[in-house]
């Protein structure tokens, strides 16, 4: 089946809720149910009412041409209003920004670096409120070259504490005036969640030997959170952060002792990035420490609306290099969250609740993520897919494969998924199901090492070096998603790549300009009316600019056809995009402005562009200047 040559388009989601009911008509759907029979893959053109949720609405906006430059660019008719940047005190009183001096005391009090995963969710709770709300946001890393003067090799205690603080989680309460968004620095709900925030962990790792450390015998508690690249949503108004290159943080030798064979899985080299961490924090060693390591790779719930709240590592939905952990309500009320474990050859999970979420009833859904079941993807060439259970037990994982408890199989994910034979896939960044279709968006960022002999029909390139999007079709119970399903079907919503250029091997849904096509995808966005909006991580070494932030149509007559909505400074990536409700105010993340460089001579000083300033991680809030819709 050729996935490119049939337009998407049939909404396969009924209007029984009523959020799709405000914008599909029953009847539509109804009528465009006969027309796509058994709702097959990429089945049938014909489409729900125009400017309806089901994302074929055409883009309005001039697209951009491509960039190299050290400002960061947005369509013609919009704005862009820088809301937070690393350094900026997020509450009244907190100490001022000092570059490349601060003690991790005052960072603690200050946002983060590296921002990368946005949320924002309406207050009150409940409402669809688009001009006040909490916005959550996570800080992926802290890179010494950009943060501190003098390119620094080995960092003092002070840096590593700055280094500690820095990366995590914010919530910070921000409210709209006109077009102009700005931070509510009294608000009782702004903290910071970081490295030395007391968590809780629960699930069937919780208290498990290979979870015991000597701050911790009793396996249930732990201190911090870090490497928080994307995230998710629960439908009861938490937020999910992922820990994704947990290995980066610990020093020593990885080869000694039991954890060995299960760090060799997660590439912890005891090298890394933070390698200095050790020196002043025991924990960080893996000689002095050897169980720290499995306390971290989980998807942590974080509840933005109560300050009081301690977050929970959910340790149900495995540890991998977690890079996301988006929810999607099944047609029964059971909660799927979709996640994918960024590196190469790894592979895409869903975990499935036991249990049902109850809208009327926000406690009784507190831990519906401690019990379930958890899936890894295997992708046949037939279109077709298996969701494989990784349950303790069945299949190889048994304790002759050195699995002796469900805790066994969360902590070695990696290799339980593939014992169980899920694919290997190509970096799985961010996956979203979409509102309103319920298909599964799930994104490639690229896998320039997959040889000739390791293509599979979900990754179908070798080198592949731009990414690429696979679409993954629910069926329907009762006309609604089943998210739940162990079997669904699949094709590719893209190949990344220029698709004028033959050795690429690009393809798109529609035909893209010279500006439009895409390379090195990661983030996923869905705007009110069903649009897919993807931001890059890479396109500079891949193609030689800066990373983009692009929109396209999921169904229609233009679907796929990816237009180049903004672009980043020079060195950055684009993550987080983030819609308000009314679709109004999308937040992007700008992370790492001028990586490559450093603090003292910097590809760009954005976004302050003064001299006595390093470039800085920031929040920037876009607006179209008539106050209309992003993307028309
Ligand atoms: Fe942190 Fe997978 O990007
Ligand atoms: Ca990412
Ligand atoms: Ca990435």
């Amino acid at each position: 089946m050729d996935y490119f040559d049939q337009k998407d388009g049939e909404p396969v989601n009924p209007s029984t809720e009523p959020t799709i009911g405000e914008v599909i008509s029953r009847r539509t759907m109804l009528k465009g149910m006969a027309a796509g029979g058994a709702f097959g893959l990429f089945g049938c053109s014909s489409m729900g009412t125009a400017g309806a949720a089901d994302g074929s609405a055409p883009l309005t906006f001039t697209e951009l041409p491509r960039s190299t430059d050290e400002k960061a660019q947005v369509a013609p008719g919009y704005a862009i209003q820088v809301l937070l940047r690393d350094g900026d005190p997020i509450r009244r009183g907190a100490p001022a920004y000092r570059p490349g001096q601060q003690t991790g005391s005052e960072q603690e009090l200050q946002f983060g670096t590296d921002a990368d995963f946005i949320s924002y969710m309406p207050l009150p709770l409940g409402s669809k409120n688009s001009t006040r709300g909490l916005l959550g946001v996570n800080h992926e890393n802290c890179r010494a070259a950009l943060v501190f003067p003098g390119n620094p090799k080995q960092l003092t205690r002070q840096q590593c504490e700055v280094q500690m603080a820095a990366v995590g989680f914010t919530i910070v309460e921000i409210a709209k005036q006109g077009n102009a968004w700005r931070l509510v620095d009294d608000s009782r709900y702004n903290r910071r969640i970081h490295t030395g925030s007391p968590m809780r962990l629960s699930g069937p790792a919780a208290g498990h030997a290979r979870m015991r450390t000597s701050a911790d015998p009793t396996g249930t508690r732990s201190y911090g959170t870090f490497n928080n690249c994307a995230g998710g949503t629960t439908p009861w108004g938490t937020m999910l952060t992922a820990e994704e290159n947990i290995q980066n943080y610990f020093s020593g030798d990885p080869t000694k002792g039991p954890e060995a064979g299960a760090r060799r899985r997660f590439n912890m080299s005891g090298k890394g990035r933070y390698q200095d961490w050790a020196r002043y924090f025991p924990r960080f060693s893996l000689d002095k420490e050897p169980n720290e390591p499995n306390r971290f790779g989980w998807i942590v719930e974080i509840d933005p609306y109560d300050p009081n709240h301690t977050s929970v590592k959910r340790t149900a939905l495995g540890r991998c290099a977690h890079e996301c952990a988006t929810h999607a309500v099944s047609h029964d009320g059971r909660v799927a969250i979709y996640s994918g474990d960024d590196a190469r050859m790894e592979h895409v999970y869903k975990f499935v609740t036991e249990g049902r979420f109850d809208p009327a009833n926000r406690e009784a859904n507190r831990d519906l993520l401690d019990k379930g079941t958890l899936y890894a993807a295997r992708f046949e060439e037939n279109g077709k897919m298996r969701w494989l259970p990784l349950v303790h037990g069945q299949g190889k994982l048994t304790a002759a494969e050195g699995f002796h408890s469900q805790a066994d199989v969360m902590i070695e994910l990696r290799r339980a998924a593939t014992l169980a034979g899920a694919t290997p896939m190509d970096r799985p960044e961010d996956v979203e199901a979409h509102p309103l279709t319920g298909r599964v968006y799930v994104v490639m960022t690229f896998n320039e090492q997959r040889t000739a002999a390791q293509v599979n029909p979900a990754n179908p390139r070798a080198n592949n070096k731009f990414g690429h999007i696979v679409e993954i079709v629910p069926p329907l119970v009762g006309g609604k998603p089943d998210h739940a399903a162990t079997e669904c079907e699949w094709g590719f919503f893209m190949l990344g790549g220029d698709p004028a250029n033959p050795a690429h091997a690009a393809r798109y849904g529609s035909p893209v300009t010279a500006n439009g096509w895409v390379a090195a995808p990661d983030n996923l966005a869905f705007d009110p009316k069903g649009r897919i909006w993807i931001s890059t991580d890479g396109q500079d070494d891949a193609a030689g600019f800066n990373d983009s932030l692009y929109g396209a149509a999921v169904s229609g007559p233009t679907r796929g056809a990816t237009r180049c909505f903004f672009n980043g400074p020079v060195g950055s990536e684009i993550c987080g995009p983030e819609f308000t409700p009314d679709g109004r105010t999308l937040f992007v993340a700008i992370q790492h402005p001028g990586d490559g460089s450093t603090f003292d001579k910097p590809s760009t000083r954005w976004p302050d562009f003064k001299a006595e300033l390093p470039p800085r991680s920031a929040v920037v809030a876009i607006t179209r200047n008539d106050g209309g819709e992003i993307g028309g």
